[in-house]
């Protein structure tokens, strides 16, 4: 087998990547360890920064998302009972789109499908071999049988714990990390959302975020003991301990049911450099994690492909070696400003264990800053939408 650009992973930067390269007339085949269905049963985050819509859209992958889909002009930031709104589209005159990850990465799947462009499921043992020579291999076992495919380029979509970025030499690796001491215990229950816009809450109890996905879909977040089992968290529990962390408007008011998903999130900040190695670019998970605060992941997911899906059309159809050159600085520059964006909001609306009255009352000055301060709420906006590129 031969391609243009093989793809690792069939999560949302792979499925992304091969449709820009798709669009572009470029040859892909996607490789994913697991079925359609496990893929799509993933619960993940569901708020679309602007030039993720964007990008959706000019890919001809908006319209169910146009209809489906809400548009958020701001979002609430509160302290116990003081809150503070961050108007989206007074500071930045553009809004997010929130619209599930699952309901994203379906219709991805099925424009794929419709092009009739390769996917291959359930391969295991993938190894990517010769990535110094002008033809790198794929291999992989697919029904019990090794197969090799053969490429121009290989890209490392395979998420945090894919084989892609392992097979950057670990003397030209660098990797930054930092665990955080908790972790978020996420319910989806079949509610009505308790405020049109999303609120992101800290309180003397901790940190929680009413998000949602439609009219009569809610999904709430408290913080927790990242050792805590999910199931010594009875739903009655849950909305107890929500009700505490958010506004008494909101407390008074909320929806309550039984939770139809529940589970426990680590929190992590972790970044690999470089993002290109000879023929091999990585995009996503594989390369950085952000903790969901300011739900970033996918975002900075879909600006690396972005990027990559740039560099990789200038070259198949200008010969123009200087963007795919580029790539990893260019990608790692707006990785890092997202980093610090989602580290400070983790930081600011989060209870650490061990937390200092000094630290405390840092966190209160800046959320009395934010509050007095259109400034630090236009920048707040400007990062929450996203960044340009
Ligand atoms: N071979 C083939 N596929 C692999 C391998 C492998 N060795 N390892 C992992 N995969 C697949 C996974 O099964 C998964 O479907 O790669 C895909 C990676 O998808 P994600 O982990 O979702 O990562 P990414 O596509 O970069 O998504 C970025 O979306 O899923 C969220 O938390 C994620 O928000 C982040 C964003
Ligand atoms: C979600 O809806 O799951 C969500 C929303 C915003 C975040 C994180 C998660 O910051």
């Amino acid at each position: 087998m031969r391609t243009n650009v093989v793809i690792i992973g069939g999560g949302p930067s792979g499925l992304l990547l091969g449709q820009h390269l798709t669009n572009a007339g470029i040859d892909n085949i996607v490789l994913e360890q697991k079925t359609k269905e496990y893929v799509l049963g993933r619960i993940r985050a569901g708020v679309l920064e602007t030039g993720t819509v964007k990008q959706l859209r000019d890919l001809g992958l908006g319209a169910r998302m146009d209809v489906e889909g809400f548009v958020h002009d701001g979002t609430v930031i509160s302290f116990n009972d003081e809150q503070i709104r961050i108007d989206f589209a007074r500071h930045t005159k553009t809004a997010v789109m929130v619209y599930g990850q699952t309901e994203l990465t379906a219709d991805l799947y099925a424009r794929r499908e419709a092009d009739g462009a390769e996917i291959i499921y359930e391969v295991s043992d993938v190894e990517i071999e010769d990535l110094s020579a002008d033809s790198p291999r794929v291999a992989f076992t697919k029904n019990g049988q090794r197969c090799h495919i053969s490429c121009d380029y290989v890209a490392g979509c395979d998420g945090f714990h894919g084989v892609s970025r392992q097979a950057i030499p670990q003397t030209a690796r660098r990797e930054f990390e930092k665990v955080y001491p908790f972790g978020w215990l996420g319910i989806l229950s079949e509610t009505k959302p308790v405020h049109d816009e999303l609120i992101y809450a800290n309180s003397d109890a901790g940190f929680a975020l009413c998000s949602m996905r439609h009219a009569n879909l809610s999904r709430y977040y408290i913080q927790c003991d990242i050792r805590d089992d999910p199931k010594a968290w009875p739903d009655q529990l849950f909305w107890d301990a929500l009700r505490k962390r958010i506004p008494e408007k909101f407390a008074d008011t909320i929806e309550t049911g039984p939770s139809i998903e529940k589970s426990i999130a680590p929190l992590r900040s972790f970044v690999c450099e470089p993002m290109q190695w000879g023929r091999l670019f990585l995009c996503g998970d594989a390369a950085h994690i952000v903790p969901p605060t300011g739900a970033k992941g996918l975002n900075s997911a879909a600006s690396d492909v972005y990027y990559l899906a740039d560099a990789l059309t200038r070259l198949y159809r200008d010969k123009d070696l200087a963007a795919i050159e580029s790539y990893s600085a260019r990608a790692l520059s707006r990785v890092w400003k997202t980093q610090r964006f989602s580290w400070w909001m983790t930081s600011l609306l989060h209870h650490f264990p061990h937390q200092s009255e000094f630290e405390l009352r840092m966190q209160l000055a800046e959320i009395e800053f934010l509050k007095s301060s259109e400034q630090a709420q236009a920048v707040l906006a400007q990062n929450y939408v996203g960044l340009p590129y």
